[in-house]
C-alpha cells in the first residue's frame, strides 16, 4: 500500500480561498514541501515589469524566460523566490504585480516555460503544490487533488487583512481586483482555472483552519489508504 510518504498533492482555486495558509500547514502536518505556484508567474511579472515588457509582448516575454532562472529555497521553514542570485520574495506580493502575473500567465510562452520548471520540482513527490491548474495541466496523474473556493466577499477580506499596511487599497478595491483576476484566470484560453473532475471540492467561506485541515487531512488520509493507487 502507498503511504503518505508518496504523495503528490495539488491544491488550486481562485484568490483568497486560503489555499497559501492551508497548503503551508497541509505539508507541515505530512512533512512535505510546500510549493506556491504562485510565486513563479509573479517572479515572471516581476522581471518583464523591470525590463519594461508589456504582457501581450510573446516575442519579448519569450527571449525573456530563455534567461530567466528561477529557483525556491527554504529559510527558516519560509520559502523564498530567487531569480538569478536575487531573493525576489518580498517585492511579489503588490497588487501591480498580482495582476501583472494574472495578464502573463495568460500567455502560452509563459506557461510552457513553467511548466517544465514545476514538472521538475514534482519529480520527487511529497509535495503540496499550490496553484490555478496544479490538478488539470500540470499534475493530472496527482495523487490528492483539492479545489479550494469560497464567497469573493469573504476572499478579499482576506486579501485585505493579509495586505494591510502594505497597501493602500480599500476592501472595496481588493473585492473588485480579486473579481477582475478570477475573470481573467477562468477565461483565459490555456489551463484556466477550473477544477479537475477528480478533484475534491472545499468552500472554505465559512470553515475555520482547523476545520478545512481537517477534512483535507481526512481526505489524504484515505487516498493513501486507496488500493486503486497500487495498480
Ligand atoms: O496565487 P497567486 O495570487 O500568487 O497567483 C498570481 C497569478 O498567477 C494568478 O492571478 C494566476 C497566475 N497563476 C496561474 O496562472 N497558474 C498557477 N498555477 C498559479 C498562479
Amino acid at each position: 500500500m502507498k503511504s503518505e510518504q508518496d504523495l503528490l498533492i495539488t491544491i488550486d482555486g481562485p484568490a483568497g480561498a486560503g489555499k497559501t495558509t492551508l497548503s503551508k500547514i497541509l505539508a507541515e502536518r505530512l512533512g512535505y514541501r510546500y510549493i506556491d505556484t504562485g510565486a513563479l508567474y509573479r517572479g515572471v511579472a516581476f522581471e518583464a515589469i523591470h525590463h519594461g515588457i508589456a504582457s501581450d509582448d510573446d516575442q519579448a516575454l519569450k527571449e525573456m524566460c530563455s534567461r530567466l532562472s528561477l529557483r525556491f529555497e527554504l529559510m527558516d521553514k519560509q520559502l523564498r523566490l530567487y531569480s538569478g542570485e536575487k531573493d525576489i520574495t518580498d517585492l511579489l506580493r503588490t497588487p501591480e504585480m498580482a495582476m501583472k502575473a494574472s495578464a502573463v500567465s495568460a500567455r502560452p510562452v509563459v506557461r510552457s516555460f513553467l511548466l517544465d520548471l514545476q514538472r521538475e520540482i514534482g519529480l520527487e513527490k511529497r509535495v503540496v503544490f499550490e496553484g490555478r491548474d496544479m490538478g488539470t495541466v500540470v499534475f493530472p496523474e496527482a495523487e490528492v487533488k483539492f479545489f479550494l473556493d469560497a464567497s469573493p466577499h469573504i476572499r478579499a477580506i482576506r486579501r485585505f487583512k493579509e495586505m494591510k499596511g502594505a497597501s493602500s487599497q480599500t476592501l472595496e478595491e481588493v473585492e473588485r481586483d480579486i473579481i477582475q483576476r478570477d475573470r481573467n484566470d477562468s477565461t483565459r484560453a490555456v489551463a484556466p482555472l477550473k477544477a479537475a473532475d477528480d478533484a475534491v471540492r472545499i468552500d472554505t467561506t465559512e470553515l475555520t483552519l482547523d476545520e478545512a485541515i481537517e477534512k483535507m487531512l481526512k481526505v489524504v488520509e484515505k487516498n493513501a489508504r486507496n488500493p486503486k493507487l497500487n495498480e
